[in-house]
């Protein structure tokens, strides 16, 4: 049976209706013409191979009666119904019908989310679906507008890759070319360094890849990012960058896409307070915080949704943590020269307990303390001669952060999980359509 007819009768075309003469078949077509005549509806199918007069009764099929009188003159229309020889009828046989399917599988009524996800190259066109990816290109637009607002050069970074960024766990393994092996990236970070070496203040914007086994509704295998990097710059410069480069994400949607965060129900009161200052919070009192409220985390331990989610939930714009043990974090995080046991680095967590949607801070500048932290982590050195380079030549304090685009449209849109906020999700059970 073909995936687009869920009725049980045997799908027929119109030139072999008359080897079906008294039973119930389903043809598939398009609505030639229709004649209405008191409670009955005279409808006229064509499918290419001929056409065949069908009748419907009010009276005993009120819902395919309506159906037929919703459709205008060259619809696309699957019927069913009980084949009888009509003399009168052109070609001998006419149709009664019993049945009209919408050929379009998606209707008005609620879906379920995996039903919507099979049929995702058609569920974008419903009118929420749309507002959502309008968003999504404002975001991209403004993000853009920022950054070069800013004198930030858009340099790009290679998708495939010798080695990781963040963490071995997570990387996705290609068969490149000759048995060689590669690595989707998981960030452009690295090479970013590189051209912020050779231009300054740059930022790369694409898809990222992680293989997340998590299941969560902020989890995407497949998501893109903004990472922006600059040369001579420290933390507090980029928890600047970062809390302006949100509020202009942020303020662009709120004006440029009102009629589509309408569409969406969205509470746009708590979007308007996103201004800069955003608070600014050290890990160490975070820790303090989620104490007072009852969660148990303790120095050392990093955070997960719950734990995002209540410290966000004491502010009404996105929060800044800094200063994370560097235990928890990754190889290339700066430590800080007062307290060697923390990274200069920072997440921003998003209100509303859409969690962390930008990670950064500076980079270790030193040669032989990032040799030291490439050892640390059982890191391969030679994939990484390169990058070593980078700190043999010329090398300078610098900083960056990368910016998950979905993270932050998911919670500008208010939905109830990422996967809505890009066109075609990947995650952990699904790479179709
Ligand atoms: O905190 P992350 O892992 O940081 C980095 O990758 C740095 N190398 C970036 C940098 O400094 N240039 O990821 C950055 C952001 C997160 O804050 C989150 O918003 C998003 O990327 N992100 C994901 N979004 C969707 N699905 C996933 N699996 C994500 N993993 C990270
Ligand atoms: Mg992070």
């Amino acid at each position: 049976m073909s995936a687009i007819t869920r009725d049980a009768a045997s799908v027929i075309t119109i030139e072999q209706a008359g080897q079906h003469d008294a039973q119930q078949v389903t043809l598939r077509g398009w609505l030639y013409n229709v004649r209405e005549s008191g409670k009955l509806l005279f409808p006229i199918f064509r499918d290419g191979t001929g056409i065949i007069q069908g009748v419907c009764s009010q009276k005993e099929h009120p819902q395919a009666f309506e159906a037929l009188r919703g459709l205008t003159q060259e619809s696309s229309v699957i019927v069913t119904g009980i084949i009888r020889a009509e003399k009168r009828a052109p070609g001998g046989y006419e149709i009664g019908v019993t049945k009209v399917d919408d050929p379009y599988p998606i209707q008005l009524k609620e879906h379920g989310v995996d039903f919507l996800l099979d049929r995702r190259h058609l569920w974008i066109r419903s009118p929420r679906q749309a507002a959502i990816l309008r968003i999504r290109a404002e975001a991209i637009r403004a993000a853009r507008e920022y950054m070069d607002g800013q004198g930030y050069t858009l340099t790009d970074a290679p998708v495939f890759t010798p080695a990781a960024c963040e963490g071995t766990t997570t990387l996705f393994e290609v068969n490149y070319i000759d048995d060689q092996k590669a690595y989707l990236t998981q960030s452009g970070q690295l090479y970013v360094e590189a051209t912020a070496m050779a231009l300054g203040k740059v930022y790369t914007f694409g898809p990222t890849f992680r293989a997340e086994k998590s299941k969560t509704r902020r989890h995407l295998t497949e998501f893109w990012m903004l990472e922006p990097e600059a040369a001579y710059a420290d933390l507090s410069d980029m928890m600047a960058l970062g809390e302006g480069l949100v509020s202009h994400i942020v303020q662009s949607a709120l004006k440029n896409r009102q009629r589509e965060l309408e569409t969406l129900k969205r509470d746009t009161a708590k979007l308007a307070n996103v201004m800069p200052p955003f608070p600014r919070i050290s890990y160490e009192e975070a820790i303090r915080i989620l104490n007072k409220h009852g969660n148990s985390a303790k120095m050392g331990d990093d955070f997960g949704g719950d734990e995002e989610t209540l410290l966000s939930s004491e502010y009404d714009r996105p929060l800044m943590v800094h200063r994370y043990p560097a235990a928890i974090k990754a190889f290339y995080m700066q430590p800080d020269p007062q307290r060697p046991d923390l990274a200069l680095g920072f997440d921003m967590l998003a209100p509303e307990g859409y969690g962390e949607i930008i990670g950064g801070g500076q980079r270790v500048h030193d040669y032989d303390l990032l040799v030291k932290r490439l050892r640390e982590n059982n890191l391969p050195e030679e994939a990484f001669q390169w990058y070593l380079d980078l700190r043999r030549y010329g090398s300078v304090p610098h900083a960056g952060f990368g910016l998950g685009l979905e993270r932050t449209v998911a919670w500008i849109c208010g939905t109830e999980h990422i996967r809505e906020v890009i066109p075609f999700p990947r995650t952990i059970y699904r790479v179709y359509p």
